[in-house]
């Protein structure tokens, strides 16, 4: 059984590798999900990744996925901060998400500290730069193996 998962990137996370290096490293976008699609393949899952910079096709993205994925790893940027419109779609859509940062979140400004999208999710991780994508997945993968059993770990 081959997980099929969306890692699913929002608004400026193109930018990696030139955004604010000290806070998000020095490896592109397109670096970290190809050294995550050979991570998940040794985990025995298939990844599709995808970035926008625009709410509505992020909401379209999580839409979308409920016809082929099995769950979302997902790093909303700054909407995590405000977008009820993101909480709806995950709320809305009957997969595990995860909430996904690089930094971490509540080392930093305060608005930050708070997410609107962390009570819909599956779960949260943050603060392990580049390293938060493979915690994810593996937490996702975990979970899902454990749903396949029949064992409750979340929602
Ligand atoms: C981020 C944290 C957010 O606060 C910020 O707006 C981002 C990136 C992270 O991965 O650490 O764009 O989601």
């Amino acid at each position: 059984m081959t997980y099929q998962i969306l890692v699913l990137n929002g608004p400026n996370l193109n930018l990696l590798g030139s955004r604010e290096p000290e806070v998000y490293g020095h490896e592109t976008l397109a670096e970290i999900m190809s050294d995550l699609a050979a991570e998940a393949d040794k985990m025995g899952a298939a990844v599709r990744d995808r970035q926008s910079n625009v709410e509505g096709e992020l909401i379209d993205a999580l839409h979308d996925a409920r016809t082929w994925a099995d769950g979302v790893v997902f790093n909303p940027g700054a909407f995590t901060h405000y977008s009820y419109a993101l909480r709806d779609a995950i709320a809305g859509i009957d997969l595990p998400v995860i909430e996904t940062h690089l930094s971490n979140v509540h080392a930093r400004e305060p608005f930050r500290h708070t997410s609107v999208l962390s009570a819909v999710c599956l779960g949260v991780v943050a603060g392990f730069g580049r390293n938060s994508y493979a915690v994810a997945l593996d937490a996702l993968l975990r979970h899902l193996d454990a749903r396949a059993q029949g064992e409750n770990t979340g929602r």
